[in-house]
């Protein structure tokens, strides 16, 4: 199936609803790439679990604006709403069930047309209702991902500089769509530790997240790398991994590393981890 790319016919008229909308976009377009990934639980699991996470936000922001607009059909909507969560609900209980479930072409195609058929059409009708109107402005902006009102009110993600260094480029890609839905715009992403090394050296980074295998070298090296480096020393680090293992948590935070989360990531999880991160760096300054 062709993957999809937002255009300006699509737009809902407000710029937060569109964003959501190319995310969601983002992460159906990256659940077909990610079937038959050499890493596919990690990488396919985590797009299920941020799709279902932003289908369940998005929609409560858009109720919120439609309500906000007094749009006349925001109870059918809404009913379209809980049937499509309720859709997405399943179909991540079902590869969590059977993991061949979801590969089934017919899955994703229902996906795809919901989503498409949904944004360019159902979500189009609100439009001259929303458009222009001061108080669905003020209401799409009252929510985010990571909560009612923003993680923190400081926290700028447009002015945030990230480095991703995994060698899966699907999972990177993943990472790249979650953090450019909530508006981070300076995303470098290193397949190997002697180009993350080259990055970090070359410019300033606010934090860096590494996986755990970066093809056959260990992130855990860069870790104890950064942590030698008389200049990077105090980068903040979020270390991945997709191998569960006992005391893995212990064994990288030991290393140095800040934070650790486990593959399949959780889009929220992610996005709160690095709020954390942000914040406490804030703080030690
Ligand atoms: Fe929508
Ligand atoms: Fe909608």
């Amino acid at each position: 199936m062709a993957t999809i790319s937002w255009s300006a016919l699509m737009s809902a008229g407000i710029p937060e609803i569109d964003a959501d909308h190319k995310t969601l976009i983002g992460l159906v377009n990256a659940l077909h790439r990610s079937i038959g990934d050499e890493e596919e639980y990690a990488t396919l699991g985590s797009v299920l679990k941020a799709l279902q996470e932003y289908t369940e936000y998005h929609f409560a922001r858009e109720e919120r604006v439609m309500g906000a607009a007094r749009y006349p059909s925001l109870i059918a909507h809404s009913l379209a709403h809980r049937r499509h969560e309720q859709q997405v609900r399943d179909l991540r209980q079902r590869y969590e069930d059977d993991r061949q479930a979801v590969r089934a072409k017919e899955c994703l195609d229902f996906l795809h047309k919901w989503l498409i058929e949904h944004i360019c059409s159902t979500d189009m009708d609100y439009r001259p209702w929303v458009i222009g109107h001061a108080g669905a402005v003020s209401a799409a902006e009252s929510i985010s991902i990571t909560g009612p009102r923003p993680v923190a009110a400081t926290l700028d993600w447009r002015a945030l500089r990230l480095l991703v260094v995994d060698d899966n480029r699907n999972f990177s890609e993943v990472m790249r769509t979650i953090l450019e839905g909530v508006g981070v715009r300076d995303i470098a992403v290193a397949h190997d530790l002697s180009t993350a090394k080259l990055a970090v050296e070359g410019k300033d980074f606010d934090i860096v997240i590494i996986d755990w295998h970066v093809g056959a070298e260990s992130g855990l090296d860069l870790v104890a790398w950064l942590r030698r480096h008389p200049l990077l020393k105090d980068l903040p680090i979020l270390m991945l991994s997709g191998h569960e293992r006992i005391g893995s948590r212990e064994m990288v935070l030991a290393a140095g590393a800040d934070e650790f989360m486990e593959k399949p990531i959780s889009a929220r999880g992610l996005l709160l981890c690095l709020a954390r991160l942000l914040t406490r760096r804030e703080q030690s300054r």
